[in-house]
């Protein structure tokens, strides 16, 4: 059965074929109102979320489907014991596709192995989040008209968060792209995502502490929250918080062809007087997150012979 844990079990032209369909619903949406009629997507979410589950929730129902779902550890059988396989075979009777949300890295990847219906990973720990990613991908495609030849600076937690993890993992695999890695020196990116993505593919990078001198470089601002939830102690987390807050003052070092991306939510990293910028994608990214998800909902529906 076919799941979606990391981005990498989508080859290059799967996303390409992805973002073809997600442009195609944007601009015929009626088309694709009923291709879902009488199918159900399950949403496990273990973890707080707003964006992610309510997409893909309203992603089925644009397409017609209707959606089950568990919020929250508290109120399901999570909080008497039962283990993610259990719960996966159990929500296989259900449901005909399943997103599902952990803090433990891997959750995803066990439910997969258990379940009879494809998974899909709405974010695991800190390891990784695919389809934010692919709403990433959307936006910088949409917003510059190719995923190739550009400068990508990933600003913040790059240690815990998994939309960068995916995202540097993603853009590896175009030609052209380079990242600018700016962060704290204790939130520096993992190694394994450095050594076995970024050094075994060559791909150039630098890592800096400095936003604002590596602004008029970028093509690509990719600010994230720093993840409170990951932490060890909360007196490391009040320090780091605040690391960076990008302002319109900084902004003016930036080129006028700079788009700005946050995975969303945002705390204080980024000024709400950005909002009225030009440069500021991260509410389009909402957007394009939900038409990804139908894409991909519509994909391994097809894939697993239930549409
Ligand atoms: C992200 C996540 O959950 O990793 N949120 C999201 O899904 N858009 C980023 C975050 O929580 O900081």
């Amino acid at each position: 059965m076919r799941s979606v844990i990391d981005i990498t079990d989508l080859s290059v032209s799967e996303i390409d074929g992805l973002m073809d369909t997600a442009v195609d619903i944007i601009a015929h949406p009626d088309d694709y109102a009923e291709t879902c009629r009488r199918k159900k997507l399950a949403t496990l979410f273990f973890e707080p979320s707003t964006r992610t589950r309510l997409s893909f929730e309203a992603a089925m129902y644009e397409l017609g489907g209707n959606v089950l779902s568990v919020t929250g550890a508290a109120t399901s059988s999570a909080a008497k014991g039962e283990s993610v396989a259990d719960t996966a075979k159990t929500v296989s009777c259900y449901a005909d596709i399943i997103a599902m949300r952990h803090p433990k890295e891997g959750a995803a990847y066990v439910a997969a192995k258990n379940a009879a219906i494809p998974v899909i990973n709405a974010g695991d720990g800190g390891h990784s989040h695919p389809t934010q990613t692919l709403a990433d991908l959307l936006t910088i495609y949409r917003e510059r008209g190719s995923l190739e030849n550009v400068t990508v600076g990933l600003c913040g937690d790059l240690k815990f968060g998994r939309t960068v993890h995916s995202l540097i993992e993603a853009m590896s695999r175009y030609s052209g792209v380079r990242f600018v890695l700016i962060s704290p020196e204790e939130l520096k990116l993992p190694s394994y995502v450095k050594k076995d993505v970024l050094q075994r593919q060559g791909i150039p990078y630098e890592q800096t502490t400095d936003l604002e001198a590596a602004l008029p470089g970028l093509d690509i601002l990719y600010m994230t929250r720093v993840q409170r939830e990951r932490f060890f102690n909360e007196e490391d987390y009040l320090r780091l918080k605040d690391s960076y807050i990008l302002t319109p003052r900084k902004l003016q070092r930036a080129g006028k062809d700079l788009r700005i991306l946050h995975p969303l939510p945002r705390v204080n990293e980024i000024s709400v007087a950005v909002d009225e910028d030009p440069r500021a994608a991260y509410f389009k990214q909402v957007m394009n997150g939900k038409y990804m998800r139908m894409a991909l909902i519509l994909m391994l529906l097809k894939e697993a012979g239930r549409l």
